[in-house]
């Protein structure tokens, strides 16, 4: 790649409490590839490293009382500010946590059609609510379940964008089928042997009748989305009606 198109590539900035928890699963397989190939860059900002105490104290302990200890926003500010500086500004900043806006395919697409991303890992009770105003941050969940920290949610936001970076996955990747992107499910899969343990792959996709094939699939996904996700469901079935 060239150096013209390598500072113009895709850029992740995670600030975080434990950097060596990154690139984690995004140095592996495809994205890790791509890492190397400079079509995606990858920085970390170690937040601890701001402090001023010789504690190196990131931490406190909550107004109004209750569990747990909230990140400092003077702290957490220092560690937005360099990273802007260093990485010239421009990248949208996100703060992961279970109070976000659930993370969906469009925003992923949204911001992988950008410049990158900043991601703000929080830890313990999270971060103090006026860095996170005062910066603008996008408050962005991955799933409604707590995890122990962003970082592991930061991870599953970028692996969502790097792959759809043109090049990152193989040419023969479509993403136009995927899971989300019309509003369903995907169909499910099936290869070789065409028997298993007395299982058959289904008699239509071996027909080698594409127009076939294709409704048997659309048919699958539609029922599937039905099933397990109502909500995905009703909402494709109203933009279905309105045409
Ligand atoms: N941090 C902890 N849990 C999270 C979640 N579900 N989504 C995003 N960030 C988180």
């Amino acid at each position: 790649m060239s150096e013209d198109a390598k500072t113009k590539s895709w850029r992740a900035v995670a600030l975080t409490l434990f950097p060596d928890m990154f690139p984690g699963s995004l140095g592996q397989s495809l994205a890790g590839r791509a890492l190397e190939d400079g079509r995606w860059s990858l920085e970390t900002v170690d937040i601890r490293s701001f402090a001023s105490d010789k504690h190196r104290t990131v931490d406190d302990t909550p107004s109004g009382g209750g569990a747990g200890m909230v990140m400092r926003p003077d702290i957490v500010d220092l560690a937005i500010q360099d990273a802007k500086t260093k990485n010239g500004g421009g990248l949208p900043l996100v703060y992961l946590t279970p109070r976000g806006r659930p993370l969906t395919q469009m925003r992923v697409r949204e911001l992988a059609e950008g410049p990158g991303v900043m991601v703000l890992c929080g830890r313990y009770e999270g971060v103090d609510q006026r860095v996170l105003d005062a910066r603008d941050a996008e408050e962005i969940s991955v799933g409604d379940y707590v995890l122990s920290g962003g970082e592991v949610a930061a991870l599953v936001l970028m692996d969502a964008c790097v792959r759809l970076i043109p090049g990152v996955m193989g040419s023969d990747t479509s993403h136009t089928e995927e899971s989300f992107e019309e509003g369903l499910l995907e169909y499910p899969h099936f290869t070789r042997p065409t028997e298993w343990q007395g299982r058959q792959v289904p008699e239509v996709l071996l027909s080698g009748h594409h127009g076939n094939i294709r409704a048997w699939r659309r048919e699958q996904a539609e029922a599937i989305t039905r099933e397990r996700r109502p909500d995905l469901w009703q909402a494709y079935a109203a933009k279905r009606d309105e045409k």
